[in-house]
């Protein structure tokens, strides 16, 4: 197994519960923010922003030897590193943050599954190929397509509790629809989706946070569903390709099957079901809340859909679904100036960076009317740039130009408690309680 493949997935092991991380404390910056920095505590799930403030003004590099992790928060710092892939490998960004547990890891080895890195967590040299070629195929065109379906299935949702007063978006509404897109652009069965949204439920807990042991086991055999589920949706495509981007990609690896083998065809397939729909639920979640929050901004969107592409920018930038992303580094180097030694785990705190005040003028404040359009790191920035930014982009927009058009009068439900998903990556409230006067809908 190469060093790789051994941070990939689900290739943590149970000897990394008791690991004796191998770090010279001397050259660690002075750690006050480490001593505060408690990543799985109610407080900073709730909200991590309080705390990346005054982390920036007071260390904005830390280590913090608790969870053996560098954490920077800076813009630029996060910038430079994104930029430098062979110095700070990408291998690291599925690893499980948590190890896995001898019973998980026994299920997992007797699983057929055989997950290799792909894009997301890809090495430079193979990262370069794969991307030119899934990169060049994920066109305006596929994605355009899909937009009169997309508005179409937002339409549906919206119907059926349009006459209720009362719904949570996040169920009734967000939870499903980036699901479905993903589905009609990889042209897999509507009537699948949910399945898999259910079967990926635990996989951010499990690869991002701290799963019981029950959880664990209990993603190994979903993750066994729904690699089975993808072996088959991409056997199907080679058999007869659709009008779709796995329908390309299917004819591509028919056409020239040295370009990428059928196994790693199934490999970004997997990836790009989860990729594609749990970060698009929560930003439009966390993106409802802040303009619900903001009634003033609501009703100037509501008034002037234009400026709905703007307001998708300040979301991603305010209060995004990815809100820190980790790298490896594979030789000694510096960021800032601090010298982090070869093998360090880094934590780029992505919703820091994009409420850095020397980038985006009060950047703790949420303004749809902001001038800095697209600088937010929400989809990272570099060669691994969200490959799915348009159609995440693209959904987040129809979703707010239809609420926009038929709910504009909604408000947010008073006194409502924030509860999120307890990851060090992912962000996303759980429920979102909206309520509205039914005879003002038109
Ligand atoms: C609001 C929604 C989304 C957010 C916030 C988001 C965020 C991100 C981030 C932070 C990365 C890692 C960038 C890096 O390591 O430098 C990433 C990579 C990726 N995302 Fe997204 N994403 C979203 C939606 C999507 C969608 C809809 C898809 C699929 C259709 C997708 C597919 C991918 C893929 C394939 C990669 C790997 C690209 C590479 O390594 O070259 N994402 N995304």
């Amino acid at each position: 197994m190469t060093n790789q493949q051994k941070l990939g997935m689900f290739q943590s092991s149970p000897e990394e519960l008791d690991a004796n991380e191998d770090f010279n404390e001397s050259m660690c910056p002075a750690t006050k923010m480490a001593s505060e920095f408690e990543p799985f505590s109610e407080a900073y799930i709730k909200n991590p922003f309080d705390f990346f403030k005054r982390a920036r003004r007071e260390e904005p590099v830390f280590y913090d030897p608790k969870s053996n992790y560098w954490v920077v928060l800076n813009y630029t710092d996060i910038v430079n590193i994104f930029r430098d892939p062979e110095t700070f490998s990408a291998a690291l960004a599925r690893h499980p943050v948590t190890a896995m547990c001898p019973a998980a890891a026994g299920v997992r080895d007797s699983l057929d599954i055989s997950i290799e890195p792909s894009l997301v967590d890809e090495d430079p040299i193979t990262h370069k190929v794969h991307k030119k070629i899934f990169g060049d195929a994920f066109t305006p065109k596929r994605v355009n397509e899909i937009e009169p379906r997309i508005r179409s299935i937002v339409n549906g949702f919206i119907d059926r509790f349009i006459e209720n007063g009362r719904a949570d978006l996040v169920a009734q509404l967000l939870y499903e629809v980036p699901a479905l897109a993903i589905f009609i652009f990889l042209g897999a069965d509507d009537d699948k989706a949910l399945m898999v949204k259910q079967l990926g439920a635990v996989r951010a807990v499990v690869s991002w946070g701290q799963p019981s042991e029950d959880e664990q086991i209990e993603m190994m055999h979903d993750i066994s569903k729904h690699w089975e589920f993808t072996k088959q949706l991409v056997d199907q495509a080679l058999i007869s390709p659709g009008d779709n981007y796995l329908g390309d990609m299917a004819r591509l690896h028919l056409s020239d099957p040295t370009k990428f083998t059928v196994n790693y065809l199934c490999n970004v397939m997997f990836l790009m079901q989860f990729a594609g729909h749990e970060t698009t639920t929560q930003a439009s979640a966390n993106g409802m809340r802040a303009l619900l929050e903001n009634k003033d901004q609501w009703d100037a969107l509501c008034k002037d859909p234009k400026l709905i592409p703007n307001a998708v920018e300040e979301i991603l930038r305010y209060d995004s679904s990815i809100f820190a992303w980790r790298r490896i580094t594979t030789c000694n180097t510096k960021i800032g100036e601090f010298d982090i030694p070869k093998g360090s785990k880094v934590l780029m705190a992505l919703g820091s960076g994009s409420r850095d005040d020397s980038v985006f003028e009060n950047g703790d404040s949420f303004n749809i009317f902001r001038k800095q359009k697209k600088k937010h790191l929400a989809f990272g920035n570099g060669v691994h740039f969200c490959m799915g930014a348009p159609l995440a982009r693209l959904e987040m927009k129809i979703i707010l130009e239809e609420l926009a058009r038929r709910l504009p009068h909604m408000k947010m439900v008073k006194g409502q408690k924030w509860d999120y998903i307890p990851t060090l990556a992912f962000r996303g409230i759980k429920k979102l309680m909206i309520e509205w006067d039914v005879d003002k809908n038109s």
